[in-house]
């Protein structure tokens, strides 16, 4: 091999060395006793006279410059830490995945489920794009009636909705069950209304109970059940009149503001009480639109908005924070 060969060689394998312990290797296999360019230069005396000066000069000035690549090679490697693959530590844990957990709002849709089920009620499901017919006029609100102002509606076509409340589902149910009935119904509804306490989307859980001889009692009585449990035992609750035109009676439940205590404050917006669902007995109208037998059977419905119940629950104020998923707020449930 030439000096330049031994050279270019040397200069190659330096390009790929990668720590320490590589460079410490090349240099013996170059510069070492039995190196490359250490056997070069002992077999000088082999060559013939006249190439002997000038083939040991260049092998010494290529040993020379070797050496000051190596060293710098070392050099650079330490300032670096120990060398490309300690750089890597082996022993670190590897990275997880993120475990998921099931959302807010479905842990409470699954609570309020659970305790109804163990009342006795069943679970029905129904269609978020709904006919004006079932979202409406079985309800017992007809077009142009200014009820349908309490409720801001995405229009799909005239006559087709996005369901506003999960009500439709008591004529869904009713149409194809006869009595009794005990259903509740969880999902999505939508209207048209965003600030602090409104979503376009939000999730209720429709109730209702059709048999013979039921009561405005009964009605109370299961309410006031799922509150005590749903919240605490003690909590105090009330019925206060109000209207909705698929029920007669209407009331309003009202439970004991869970930041004051009554006492009054912004949250309950000074009245010591905040709203937590709306119910009544089943009016006559919409019996008449399932053929049910009024002078047999009587029934009370209930409908509440599961973010609204997972906001007082948890104290939160803003229920956008339900919905911009950022784990950080997530994680906490
Ligand atoms: N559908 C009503 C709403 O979205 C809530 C409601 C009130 C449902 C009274 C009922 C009821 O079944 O009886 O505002």
């Amino acid at each position: 091999m030439t000096i330049s060969q031994i050279n270019e060689n040397a200069l190659k394998e330096l390009k790929a060395t990668r720590s320490v312990d590589d460079i410490n290797a090349l240099s013996v296999k170059y510069l070492g006793r039995k190196g490359a360019l250490t056997l070069f230069l002992r077999n000088i005396s082999n060559l013939p006279p006249a190439e002997r000066p000038e083939a040991g000069k260049m092998a010494n000035q290529v040993k020379k410059a070797l050496e000051t690549l190596f060293e710098e090679a070392t050099a650079k490697f330490e300032s670096v830490g120990q060398g490309m693959e300690d750089i890597i530590d082996v022993s670190l844990p590897g990275r997880t995945a993120q475990p998921g957990s099931l959302h807010p709002i479905t842990q409470i849709t699954g609570q309020v489920c659970d305790i109804f089920t163990r009342l006795g009620f069943n679970v029905a499901e129904g269609p978020e794009i709904e006919s004006d017919y079932y979202n409406f006029e079985a309800l017992n609100i007809p077009k142009n009636h200014p009820a349908r102002d309490m409720q801001d509606t995405f229009y799909i076509s005239e006559n087709v909705v996005l369901r506003t409340h999960t009500s439709p589902m008591q004529v869904r149910f009713m149409e194809k069950h006869d009595p009794p009935v005990r259903i509740i119904a969880p999902g999505k509804v939508y209207r048209c209304d965003s600030d602090l306490t409104h979503t376009p989307m939000f999730h209720q859980v429709e109730g209702l109970l059709v048999d013979e001889g039921v009561s405005f009692g009964d009605l109370k009585g299961i309410l006031t059940t799922f509150i005590h449990q749903m919240f605490d035992e003690e909590i105090s609750l009330r019925f206060r009149p109000s209207f909705f035109p698929f029920t007669e009676p209407s009331a309003e439940v009202d439970i004991l503001c869970v930041m004051c205590r009554g006492k009054g404050c912004r949250v309950c917006s000074q009245t010591g009480w905040l709203e937590v669902l709306g119910a009544g007995m089943v009016h006559p109208a919409v019996f008449e639109n399932v053929k049910f037998d009024t002078s047999k059977f009587t029934g009370f419905a209930f409908g509440m908005g599961i973010e609204r119940i997972a906001m007082l629950k948890y104290g939160i104020d803003d229920i956008r924070k339900y919905f911009d998923n950022d784990f950080r707020f997530l994680r906490q449930f």
